[in-house]
């Protein structure tokens, strides 16, 4: 449960999350395309970091750019805001998808959630073996200690469909050789991505829209609560397990507090209490726009939602820039 449930004011401060989302993308927009990673998540950075601190919330970093000793800014901790309002956690990615914004590739998205002091998983960097799908199904129709194939049919007959009609989200990385062989196996479709899973699972929620019913594979484990807390809103399930490839990776562990390291991590363990969720577009997307220059004027696309509510707003924003 979480520590302070207190006047966690969603509906005003969701607003105010927009503004830190949208900062981080125009900055990150200057860099798109210009093979420069490291700028790109710098500006994002920095221009999440200005915007946060100007909310009025007692705000500490659960999910940020690293440890303190390896990100001087927005490290796991660090407190924002000015120091006047709630308590909050906070899980942020000013640049999702650096490499996909260093390119120019689909997906890059600027990503911030909030929920009361203590509701979110303090999760360390390292892997975390990741399975979604969307909403509408019984809970727990799927699960991580199934087969890959049991997960695609049971789903598949659950939608009514042949496996051949269920599209799997997965990212391309040579250690999914095997799980990819085994989605191929059932005759499912697999959509690769080069990288940005919070994207990848977020897209499970909408089906019809994203052609994905399901995401499975490893990825980072913030970006696994980033997109716990966006389907939390938006609706559908969620497991993660950490994985960890040695002795250094399980001392993260036990630095944020994990004890039992093969724990299998539901939706609502990883987000245990309402979050608010803001994701902006830096490069176009399935999920929002990416930010676009028009002129005289910077245009972008944010989606904000509450799981107080399920409500889910799609904010346009224009910005004159000469
Ligand atoms: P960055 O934006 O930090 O580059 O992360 C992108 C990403 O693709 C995440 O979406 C994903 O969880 C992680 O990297 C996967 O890590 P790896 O590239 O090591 O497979």
């Amino acid at each position: 449960m979480p520590e302070s449930d207190e006047i966690f004011a969603d509906r005003m401060l969701s607003l105010g999350l927009a503004r830190v989302s949208e900062a981080a993308a125009i900055a990150a927009s200057r860099l798109i395309g210009r093979g420069d990673e490291k700028a790109a998540d710098q500006a994002a950075v920095d221009a999440m970091r200005e915007q946060l601190n100007l909310l009025d919330i007692k705000g500490v970093v659960v999910i940020g750019e690293g440890e303190r000793d390896e990100a001087p800014m927005l490290y796991i901790g660090e407190e924002v805001g000015t120091g006047n309002g709630p308590g909050v956690d906070i899980a942020l990615d000013p640049l999702e998808g650096t490499t996909l914004t260093a390119k120019d590739m689909p997906n890059a998205l600027a990503v911030i959630a909030m929920g009361p002091r203590g509701s979110m998983l303090h999760a360390p960097d390292v892997y975390m073996d990741k399975l979604a799908i969307g909403p509408g199904y019984p809970e727990g129709i799927v699960d991580l200690d199934m087969p890959v194939r049991e997960r695609i049919e049971t789903l598949a007959r659950a939608k009514g469909v042949p496996p051949s009609e269920i599209t799997v989200c997965v990212l391309e990385r040579p250690r999914h050789e095997q799980l990819v062989h085994e989605i191929r196996e059932t005759g499912a479709r697999i959509r690769l991505i080069t990288d940005g899973d919070v994207a990848g699972v977020i897209h499970c929620a909408e089906p019809d829209k994203t052609g994905i019913d399901m995401y499975m594979g490893a990825g980072g484990a913030p970006e696994g609560v980033l997109a716990a807390a966006a389907l939390c809103c938006m609706g559908g399930q969620m497991q993660g397990r950490l994985l960890f490839r040695n002795a250094e990776e399980k001392a993260r562990a036990a630095k944020a507090g994990i004890t039992d390291l093969d724990r299998k991590y539901s939706r609502s363990d990883m987000i245990r209490s309402h979050v608010i969720f803001a994701a902006t577009g830096v490069t176009n997307g399935s999920i929002v726009s990416g930010a676009r220059r028009d002129g005289d004027w910077l245009e972008t696309e944010t989606i904000l939602m509450r799981s107080k509510t399920g409500t889910v707003r799609r904010l346009f924003y224009r910005l004159r820039v000469r």
